[in-house]
Order: C-alpha cells, then sequence, then structure tokens
C-alpha cells in the first residue's frame, strides 16, 4: 500500500501535514510533529506589517509615530506584541530545517505585491522548502470592482514567484466573483500549490457592548463541504498542488478531501486539540479506507469523487440542487 503523495513538487510519504498556526512557534512543538510523523509543517505566518514596518517604518502606508494618522493604525500590534519580527522568523527557520527532517514550508501574509514581498528571498536563504502565501484581504470598499480585486491577487503572486526559485503556493479564502478562473490564473502566475482555503475570521455581535467582536474558533467537519466542492472542480483544472485546509478533523474527512482531490491535507484545529499523535490516527483511518477499497495507493485515490471525469459539472450542481430541495418533505 503506497500511502506517499507529491505536493508543491515535494514527495510526502503520506497527505497529513500540520497547517500554518502558533504550533510552528517553537522548536519543541515542531520536533514532537516531526516525530508524531507529521508529512511536513507549515510554519505560522510572518506578515506585510510586520515586515514593512521593519523594513520602511510604515504599517498600511502609514508612519505609526506621526501623531495624526497614528489613529488609523492603532489597532495592529506592537513589534513586541509578535512571537517572532522579520529576522527572527528567518533566524527560526534556520533553526528548524536543523532540527527537523521533514519539509518546513514557511508562510507570508499579506494583501498586496508590494516591496514586502522581497522578504521572501530571505526565508528562500533561510533554507524554507517552500513558501505559503496567505493572501488576505477583506475588501471593505463598495467602488472596488471585482476585476481590481483579482488582478491585485495575480499581481502579487507574479512578484512573488518571479522573486524566489522555491515553490510558492498560495492560500486564500473562496469569496471571489470568479474563484475558478482566479485559481486558473495564479496556476499560470506560476504558483505551485492551492490552499484551499483560508478560515475567514468573521466577526460576531457583542449584544452588552453592542459592538463587532473578532472570534476566532476551533473548526468542525461542517467547514469541510465548501472545500469538497473546489477540490473536487479544480482537480486536473490546474496544474498547481492542491491542499484541503479548514474542517478535515477526523480520518473520514481526510479520505474525503483525498476523494475530492487534495494531494496533500493541512491540520490545525485537529491537532491543536488531539496532539501531534492524531497525524497517526489520519494515517491508520487512511489505511484502512485503501485497504477496504482495495486501492493500492493514494495517487489512484486522489479525485476519485472529483468533477473531471462529468460532462458537464454546472448541470451536475444544478440538478442536484433542485433534487435536494425536493427531496425535503417536512
Ligand atoms: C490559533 C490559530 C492560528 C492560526 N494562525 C495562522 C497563521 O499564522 N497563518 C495562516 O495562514 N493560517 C493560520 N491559521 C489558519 C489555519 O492554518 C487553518 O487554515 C485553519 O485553522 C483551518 O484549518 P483547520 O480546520 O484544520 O483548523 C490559524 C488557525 C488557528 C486556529
Amino acid at each position: 500500500m503506497d500511502t506517499s503523495t507529491s505536493y508543491l513538487g515535494l514527495r510526502l510519504p503520506h497527505p497529513f501535514m500540520a497547517g500554518a498556526s502558533p504550533m510552528g512557534y517553537s522548536l519543541d512543538a515542531i520536533k514532537r510533529l516531526d516525530d508524531a510523523g507529521c508529512a511536513a509543517i507549515v510554519l505560522h505566518s510572518l506578515f506585510e506589517e510586520q515586515i514593512s514596518l521593519a523594513t520602511e517604518g510604515r504599517v498600511a502606508h502609514v508612519d505609526p509615530g506621526d501623531p495624526e494618522m497614528s489613529g488609523r493604525v492603532s489597532e495592529y500590534p506592537r513589534p513586541a506584541d509578535y512571537k517572532y519580527g522579520p529576522d527572527g522568523y528567518a533566524n527560526h527557520i534556520v533553526k528548524v530545517k536543523q532540527a527537523v527532517r521533514i519539509p518546513v514550508i514557511a508562510s507570508l501574509n499579506g494583501h498586496t505585491g508590494e516591496a514586502w514581498l522581497k522578504f521572501a528571498r530571505i526565508i528562500e536563504q533561510a533554507g524554507a522548502d517552500a513558501l505559503e502565501f496567505n493572501y488576505y484581504d477583506v475588501v471593505t470598499g463598495v467602488k472596488v470592482l471585482s476585476t481590481a480585486i483579482e488582478d491585485n491577487v495575480v499581481n502579487a503572486v507574479t512578484n512573488l514567484t518571479r522573486a524566489i526559485a522555491i515553490p510558492v503556493a498560495v492560500k486564500m479564502t473562496p469569496y471571489y466573483t470568479a474563484f475558478g478562473h482566479l485559481a486558473a490564473a495564479l496556476d499560470r502566475a506560476g504558483a505551485r500549490g492551492l490552499v484551499l482555503f483560508n478560515r475567514f475570521y468573521q466577526s460576531n455581535v457583542d449584544t452588552d457592548a453592542m459592538e463587532l467582536v473578532p472570534q476566532v474558533e476551533l473548526s468542525t467537519s461542517s467547514e469541510l463541504p465548501l472545500r469538497l466542492h473546489w477540490l473536487a472542480l479544480l482537480h486536473r483544472q490546474v496544474r498547481a498542488s492542491l491542499a484541503a485546509s479548514g474542517g478535515v478533523v477526523t480520518p473520514d474527512d481526510g479520505v474525503k478531501a483525498l476523494l475530492a482531490g487534495a494531494d496533500a491535507v493541512q491540520l490545525v484545529s485537529a491537532l491543536l486539540r488531539h496532539g501531534p499523535g492524531y497525524v497517526a490516527t489520519m494515517r491508520q483511518g487512511l489505511e484502512r479506507w485503501l485497504d477496504r477499497y482495495h486501492t493500492d495507493s493514494v495517487t489512484a485515490m486522489i479525485g476519485r469523487a472529483s468533477f473531471h471525469a462529468h460532462p458537464d459539472p454546472a448541470s451536475f450542481e444544478r440538478a442536484h440542487y433542485i433534487r435536494t430541495l425536493q427531496s425535503w418533505m417536512g
């Protein structure tokens, strides 16, 4: 039984890796993930705002020391609030690479294609095997065209893939007008992988304070179907490899993501809940599935439930939508 897979051109012994999270902060935690059999690790993100402050003295184009402007950026964390500054992040990569055998994927998190992206070269020199670009932009203006929003993402990814030679994966939200078109454009822009999806940290309303409050909760399997849908649609439509991120919390979820079309599966909530040893549980669940369905390799199962061979996915989607509504008998 061959559980190996290929992601970003990296050969992995199985598809389950640790996604970006505070698990990447400490060498000890990373070594535990390695010892537990994680196929790779994505480090926590270094943010555009940290880099632009360190290199240009600005956050979101504003000098935080300017008394007239500081109110605009006062909500951002101060440099001391981050676990690592840009140089510390690069040093951390060097140490992590010395400490573990598995591929180490660094993470940059930003929303422009500006000069800060040059820092990717330092990440590459520090020895990262690949870079995940978490493009996180919440467009709040009501006059911005969807084409302009999507062009910005593609330009940023083009700048990044031109700057470095290690593979770049793009992690994004699904909330674009034409996500499939954007995914194909990112493929052409040189992205070697797409991570579906970034979680969008929606605000909630505090009914006592009568204001919006940010919330972070660990995910459940209910977040998976959106990922499955786009994995199934993009499988073999793009050259980039696909990783599932979000809502893979049981071994069955992992099998579903692979059948839909994921080449690799990122875990965060499951590992934070159950600890690094849960990777073995995921892997055993996968092996049980392969055995039960007499499938001798993960490669043979990837995309089996995708739309690849389907003659008309749009019609399939529409027909099943109508059938699902009709089947509700009350
Ligand atoms: C506490 C916490 C911190 C996270 N930090 C990052 C981060 O630094 N960069 C990033 O791209 N994603 C980050 N994420 C998002 C995860 O990588 C992942 O996309 C998300 O949790 C969905 O996967 P899951 O369902 O396996 O948790 C974080 C998630 C959590 C819960």
